[in-house]
């Protein structure tokens, strides 16, 4: 069948493959540690809830405003000025359906053919794709594991070119889990505005952080720099609301009036009762966030501890976000303890999910070969028994 070349070039989503592996195991009734998906394991809070069922039953199940409703956008303004102190105005709001969908509004309509995106490595799955998406090339910067997958300023200054348009930055980061201090931020942004580079600061891990410092929003550095900065979140990862498909943008009017418009003709507005979930969300009690918190807290240290264990496998401390990812190369070219031997970190998550029933993510999806993802989303029982079996399967 002939497709566009734009979607012929499209690879699946490797997260979502991976998973969708792990699943056709599980079919067969196999019990299988699935550490693949990048999401809580908790229901959405109760009071969530209640306001989307308030929602339904006040007849809010029409059309919206394509860019979200009044209530929620000032909603948003709010708990960004309490979170960072920083004073966005509604008009410079988009919501939409997820924050991946945010992410493809900021680079289609600010990227097109023969603009380079800036992406450092480690990077989220869809960053790539939805760049090649708009036309635009990613132009793609590794990370070392000695910097904590940390992007340097002479790193940065280094791949800045004529056509660089925008970088994408996360931080904290999927998938190593790397945060920046305000310091470092503060560096990469000099640099940043001395090339007038746009940024796109996906920050939806911005409330899952581990480290003494809460995480410093891009758009409050050096003091303000909202002119060339798009701020994207969402409530996917804070409030356990993944199915709800509600992420945002905060960004100049003008950006914002653009995406927008783009919006209006790709998808018209996210769902209105989502919108309304998310307004109690954002405005009501934040201790269901703070007590998620608590529970990642423990999972993470456990995490922590096992891989450190591990014989032959190195990590950097993820600072935030619910993943660790870990370096298996050693192991490569030397046979596990079942005899297979892997060449990558494909191969050898292929050996891990048929042969010991876990399933990871392999790190070349990220742009980090040698490398494997585990997210420490689910319970801290399925964590023990699936380290088990990884320990299990490497030699010492
Ligand atoms: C770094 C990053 N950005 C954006 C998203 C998209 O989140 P949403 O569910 O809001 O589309 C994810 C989801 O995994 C993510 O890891």
């Amino acid at each position: 069948m002939q497709l566009s070349p734009a979607v012929s070039a499209l690879k699946p989503s490797a997260t979502i493959a991976a998973a969708a592996k792990a699943k056709a195991l599980k079919a067969q009734g196999i019990k299988v540690y699935d550490f693949t998906l990048g999401e809580p394991d908790f229901d959405t809070p109760q009071h969530i809830q209640a306001a989307a069922i308030a929602a339904m039953q006040a007849g809010h199940t029409h059309y919206t405003p394509s860019g979200g409703i009044p209530e929620l956008k000032a909603a948003i303004c709010a708990a960004f000025e309490r979170d960072h102190g920083f004073r966005y105005q509604p008009n410079q709001c988009v919501v939409s359906n997820g924050a991946k969908h945010s992410l493809h509004n900021v680079i289609t309509a600010l990227c097109g053919p023969g603009d380079e995106v800036l992406i450092p490595a480690p990077f989220w799955v869809s960053y790539e794709a939805l760049v090649e998406l708009a036309g635009a090339r990613a132009k793609i910067i590794p990370t070392t594991e000695e910097s904590g997958f940390r992007l340097s300023p002479d790193e940065l200054e280094r791949a800045i070119g004529p056509q660089s348009r925008l970088l994408l930055l996360n931080s904290p980061s999927n998938p190593t889990g790397a945060t920046y201090s305000p310091e470092h931020l503060e560096a990469l942004a000099r640099v940043t505005e001395k090339h007038r580079l746009w940024v796109c600061s996906d920050e939806i891990y911005d409330k899952l952080v581990y480290t003494s410092e809460p995480s410093r929003s891009w758009v409050t550095l050096l003091g303000g720099i909202p002119e060339r900065t798009v701020i994207v979140n969402g409530v996917s990862k804070a409030y356990a609301m993944t199915g709800w498909r509600i992420g945002w943008t905060l960004a100049p009017a003008p950006l914002t009036a653009a995406m927008d418009n783009l919006q209006s003709q790709e998808t018209s507005n996210p769902c209105s009762v989502s919108q309304h979930a998310t307004v109690a969300a954002l405005t009501g009690s934040q201790q269901c966030v703070a007590d998620m918190l608590t529970e990642f807290t423990r999972r993470r240290e456990y995490t922590l501890s096992r891989v450190r264990q591990l014989p032959g496998v190195s990590m950097p401390e993820p600072g935030g976000a619910f993943y660790a990812f870990f370096n298996v190369s050693r192991h490569f070219g030397k046979a596990l303890t079942n005899g297979r031997v892997c060449r990558d970190s494909s191969e050898f998550c292929t050996a891990l999910l048929e042969d010991a029933h876990v399933a990871l993510v392999s790190g070349d999806a990220f742009g980090a070969p040698g490398f494997v993802r585990l997210s420490f989303a689910t319970g801290l029982a399925n964590l023990e028994a699936g380290f088990d079996r990884i320990a299990g399967l490497l030699k010492g």
